[in-house]
């Protein structure tokens, strides 16, 4: 019992140190918002040492019962009860159940289910599953500076921790099942040999490159990476670790999303303004193409096999196709409409996946581009909802692999075969 209560402690002291980095800017936004009570100094002490307080008041708000098992996703309190159960009290008072950002649902045809893994560390903030050949699943536990592994036969996991400040954004599988993931906070791409365990990290060439952020192999197994703030795109060549870098056109475009076409050219999405960024890979020239609306910022894209560019605009709460032959753009008000901030994006089953992160219950949202129609569904965490998807990729059998970055969750969404014709338009 002894030897368990210090484990917790040493855990609640690792995961704490492990977040501080995010504490600067928590502490200045420990607000004045929340309401006065006993227990609002507990709440401030142990709720901000990896996000902001606002966390708290923008949520879905829960019974008892939620507020108990989403903390408990994020933080061990069981070696404080006391103080875990005024912390507990204090949230069921003031923040029940609302209905503040709630989304609009679209019932459809098509069948889907939920399987969820929660993983080992605690408010890891788990992300960006991504599917090996051999069936397992990775994932990047950025917060927990680790990535992990589910075995979805057994569900066996297991997480193997990173070089220190690594914070890894997101993974990405090369052709011989290494595991690659993007140093966001020490400037390093990494690649982890799931066979012997070793980890090589590759240093960034300029000191400007601060912040590797989503990486994509291409067919010739060159890794092409983003580096959100520093403005940049990244090359990197396993064979000679040779790495190249380019800035963006457009200063604080905050190139974010990015995946390769048909014809091996990488394709950006811009995260500050208002464009996608199309990538010569010989010469690593880009080009830039303007989407409507100046307010317009995209986090991700994905590329249908016809070849149309499927992004989410999700400062504006639109879905949009871009076609790169025509130059034609396409944008449909997505169900839950302008304050949905539609985050994360993938074509699979001849359909648009995305979901609606502005959203409480985040909900995934299927569009159909023949009916040009969406169906919607809540995530669902265990028997409540919290979380943002991130980041989401088909398996290698045509499912989706989605998160909720909140509760500690990976969670595969089976696509059950719709009966009507999906045949991409
Ligand atoms: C060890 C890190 C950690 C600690 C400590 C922590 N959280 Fe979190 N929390 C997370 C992560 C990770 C997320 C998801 C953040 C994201 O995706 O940006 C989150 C998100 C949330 C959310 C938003 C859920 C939603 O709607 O998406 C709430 C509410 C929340 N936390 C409450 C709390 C409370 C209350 C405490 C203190 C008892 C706490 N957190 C302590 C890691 C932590």
């Amino acid at each position: 019992m002894f030897n368990q209560h210090i484990t917790q402690e040493k855990m609640l002291l690792k995961l704490i140190a492990a977040a501080t980095f995010l504490s600067s800017f928590s502490i200045a936004a420990k607000s004045a918002e929340l309401p006065q009570g006993e227990a609002l100094e507990l709440v401030e002490t142990h709720c901000v040492a990896c996000h902001t307080i606002s966390r708290i008041s923008q949520s879905l708000g829960y019974s008892r019962e939620d507020w108990q098992a989403l903390t408990e996703s994020m933080i061990d309190l069981s070696g404080a009860p006391e103080q875990r159960d005024s912390i507990i009290n204090y949230l069921e008072k003031n923040y029940p159940p609302n209905t503040n950002r709630i989304p609009t649902i679209i019932k459809g045809e098509v069948n889907i289910s939920f399987q969820e893994w929660v993983v080992p560390t605690l408010g890891q903030r788990s992300r960006d599953p991504v599917a090996a050949a051999d069936g397992s699943i990775w994932w990047a536990g950025q917060w927990g500076n680790l990535i992990g592994q589910i075995n979805p036969v057994t569900n066996e996991m297991r997480e193997y921790p990173l070089p220190p400040g690594s914070m890894p954004h997101s993974v990405t599988i090369d052709v011989n099942d290494n595991v690659w993931y993007t140093g966001n906070k020490n400037a390093t791409i990494g690649k982890l040999n799931p066979q012997t365990g070793k980890i090589v990290v590759y240093d960034m060439p300029d000191s400007s490159a601060r912040d590797p952020h989503t990486a994509v192999f291409d067919a010739n197994g060159i890794l092409w990476f983003t580096l959100q703030h520093a403005n940049q795109i990244g090359r990197l060549d396993p064979q000679t670790g040779d790495i190249k870098l380019v800035s963006l056109p457009t200063a604080g475009s905050r190139p974010y999303g990015i995946k390769i076409d048909a014809s091996g050219h990488p394709w950006v999405a811009c995260n500050g303004h208002n464009c996608l960024i199309k990538v010569d890979p010989v010469t690593m020239s880009l080009g830039e193409i303007e989407l409507p609306h100046k307010d317009t910022k995209v986090r991700r894209l994905d590329i249908a096999s016809n070849g149309m560019i499927w992004y989410v605009n999700s400062s504006r709460g639109r879905l949009g196709r871009y076609n790169p032959q025509t130059g034609k753009i396409d944008e449909w008000p997505t169900p839950s409409g302008s304050r949905s901030h539609p985050y994360a994006i993938a074509v699979v089953d001849g359909a648009i996946w995305f979901n609606e992160s502005g959203m409480r219950p985040d909900p995934l949202v299927r569009f159909d581009t023949k009916s040009e129609t969406f169906q919607s569904w809540e995530i669902p965490s265990g028997g409540f909802y919290a979380g943002i998807v991130r980041h989401m990729r088909p398996t290698r059998d045509g499912d989706l692999l989605i998160h909720q970055s909140a509760t500690n969750r990976i969670i595969k969404v089976k696509i059950n075969k719709p009966a009507i014709d999906t045949s991409l338009k």
